[in-house]
């Protein structure tokens, strides 16, 4: 099958002083599918992630979004893509309203859009009563829904999600994948990481990341027939051991 492609690393490095956080990574994501980036604490995901989205310059290797060279092509590469950071990135002292009408403006949305975009947003998350309500007082699972629907307010061809249902119970987690799958739906293509391996079953396709390296790449029902497993928990843990085992 002949996929379009919208991420294409090609050893893609990123070292800090002697340490390599992100070693040679080549990877291809397509055109709408749900990728799922994972790696235990401290394996390179956000470090990588910073790299995709323009914000953090590589050590060395190239990478691609949506066609966008990651050197020389930073500002197009914001314009095409969403970020949600790990940490948490809406203004707490500015409302509901007031936080879609601002990332309506830096992504440079009309006032007309900006109108019609936060009505459709406060009504799809159903957020009428809270509309006026400042950010630092809701729940932390409404702050991430509406984080991730700022998010792709401006239609990016790509969404990087760094680890968006942390500490979410799991039927906000729920509700959350099911507006991550509406976005991909609308042909938005996501790259998010998580910890939780349920969510990991939600992904078209899942990279495995150990100590700064890609482990494995393939989709939950062939990594598992690959390790001979029954669960994504499984491969996680096969895939630490063996590269603990390397490292001894
Ligand atoms: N600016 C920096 N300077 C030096 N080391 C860094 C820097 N940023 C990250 N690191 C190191 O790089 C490694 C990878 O960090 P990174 O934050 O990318 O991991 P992660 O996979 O996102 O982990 P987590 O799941 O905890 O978010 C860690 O050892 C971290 O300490
Ligand atoms: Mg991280």
């Amino acid at each position: 099958m002949n996929r379009e492609v919208v991420i294409r690393t090609d050893k893609l490095t990123k070292q800090f002083g002697d340490f390599i956080a992100a070693d040679q990574l080549s990877i291809e994501v397509y055109a709408g599918e749900i990728f799922g980036f994972l790696g235990a604490n401290g394996a390179g995901k956000t470090t990588a992630m910073r790299m995709l989205c323009g914000l953090s310059v590589p050590s060395s290797g190239t990478a691609t979004i949506a066609g966008y060279d990651v050197y020389s092509q930073t500002e197009q590469i914001k314009k095409h893509i969403g970020y949600m950071s790990q940490k948490f990135s809406l203004y707490e002292d500015l409302t509901v309203r007031e936080n879609i009408r601002f990332f309506g403006g830096i992504y440079g949305l009309s006032d007309k859009q900006i109108k019609e975009k936060s009505a459709l947003l406060i009504n799809t998350l159903g957020m009428e009563q809270m509309a006026a309500k400042l950010v630092a007082d809701l729940p932390l699972g409404w702050k991430q829904k509406l984080a991730f629907s700022i998010a792709i307010l401006h239609d990016p061809d790509i969404v990087f999600l760094d680890e968006p249902t942390g500490g979410v119970d799991p039927i906000t987690r729920r509700q959350f994948w099911d507006l991550i799958y509406n976005a991909a739906d609308r042909g938005i293509t996501i790259f998010v990481t998580t910890h939780y391996m349920d969510e990991a079953e939600y992904c078209n396709r899942i990279s495995m990341m150990v100590d700064g390296q890609v482990k494995a790449l393939d989709t939950p029902a062939n990594l598992k027939k690959q390790f001979n497993v029954a669960t994504m928990d499984e491969v996680f843990f096969h895939l630490a051991r063996s590269a603990k085992r390397k490292g001894d």
